[in-house]
């Protein structure tokens, strides 16, 4: 296991050179699904399978249940551990969790709060070292210098193979990655949250070689909302493009729409369904013409660009 250091990102972006799947399955949504650690051992094979090797955590996902589940899997199969890329978070922290009792909801970025639920992620997860360890949200009180000292010291330590940050405006991105090197920020987009396009972040993240990686792809389920107009009017211009890229599923055509922006975002897909994973992996074969990209875009909007 060794850290990814910044020459090594002049030519290759951080996360390929972690190894990092362009699609990643993420596990936010993971109590709802229900899985015994058999059922999810399957689920995550199948992933890796389809070319998935990276996954997705936070500690407050099932408030620790989550990463737990995970190092489930990997108690019952310890061999996937050196075959797959592990990424989590810290930085919320709600009011009475498993993960820390706190008066109220709020987010922390504190070294000696950053390193603890660092390892108590391992602890969970039964790994010794985080792929990629992000920082959840921005901390209206946080300190550039300390979270940059900290991130080095759990590098050098082992225990975190990468770093980055989740939620970064662009300005607060660009000056934590001048103290830094960050591996990603990990960001909302889609159909339903369109704000990354219109304050810089993908230019900023473009300019600095660090590569984009989308959460909530499909508006985090609104895509399939028949009540939903937007959803509506989206769906319809995707099935139109379907047949025309030799996509399968309309579903294809949503991920490659996300894939086209600039800086060839990585893609965290939140569903517990295999055949929505393999859309995802196709639609990262896919790239729109600028066109066909910017009808999903006027499709989303309700209104073409002026
Ligand atoms: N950094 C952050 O602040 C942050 C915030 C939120 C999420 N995340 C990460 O991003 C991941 C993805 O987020 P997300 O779950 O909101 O992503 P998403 O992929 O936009 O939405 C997933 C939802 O879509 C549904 N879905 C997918 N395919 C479907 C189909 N064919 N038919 C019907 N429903 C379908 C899923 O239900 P089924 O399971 O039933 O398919 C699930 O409810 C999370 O797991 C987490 O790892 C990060």
């Amino acid at each position: 296991m060794k850290p990814i250091t910044y020459m090594e990102t002049n030519h290759i972006d951080a996360l390929s050179a972690l190894g990092m799947s362009r699609v990643i399955a993420g596990f936010w949504r993971l109590p709802e699904w229900r899985m015994s650690a058999n059922e999810l051992l399957g689920f995550v094979e199948a992933c890796i399978e389809r070319g998935v090797t990276t996954f997705d955590h936070a500690d407050v996902y099932g408030r620790g249940a989550v990463e737990a589940a995970f190092g489930e899997v990997l108690a019952l199969k310890p061999s996937l551990r050196d075959n797959i890329q592990l990424i989590s978070k810290a930085g919320i922290r709600f009011a009475a969790s498993s993960v820390g009792e706190a008066p109220v909801k709020h987010y922390d970025s504190d070294p000696r709060y950053l390193r603890e639920s660092v390892e108590q992620s391992l602890k969970r997860l039964k790994t010794d070292h985080l792929d990629l360890f992000l920082i959840h949200r921005p901390d209206s009180l946080m300190s550039i210098d300390d979270i940059a000292l900290t991130a080095e010291a759990l590098i050098a330590q082992g225990k975190v193979r990468a770093f980055g940050v989740s939620n970064f405006p662009a300005r607060q991105f660009e000056l934590l990655h001048a103290k830094t090197t960050l591996a990603t920020n990990q960001i909302e987009f889609s159909p339903f949250e369109l704000g990354a396009l219109e304050n810089d972040m993908f230019a900023v993240l473009s300019q600095a070689k660090v590569p984009p990686m989308i959460w909530s792809p499909l508006g985090g389920g609104r895509l399939f909302a028949d009540e939903h107009e937007v959803a509506r009017r989206v769906r319809r211009v995707m099935t139109d493009l379907q047949a025309q890229y030799g996509a399968t599923n309309w579903l294809s055509i949503a991920y490659a729409w996300v894939a086209r922006l600039p800086g060839a975002p990585y893609v965290i897909s939140g569903s517990r369904r295999l055949e929505s994973v393999q859309a995802a992996v196709d639609g990262l074969r896919i790239e729109l013409s600028r066109p066909d990209w910017y009808a999903i875009l006027e499709a989303a909007r309700g209104r073409p660009v002026r």
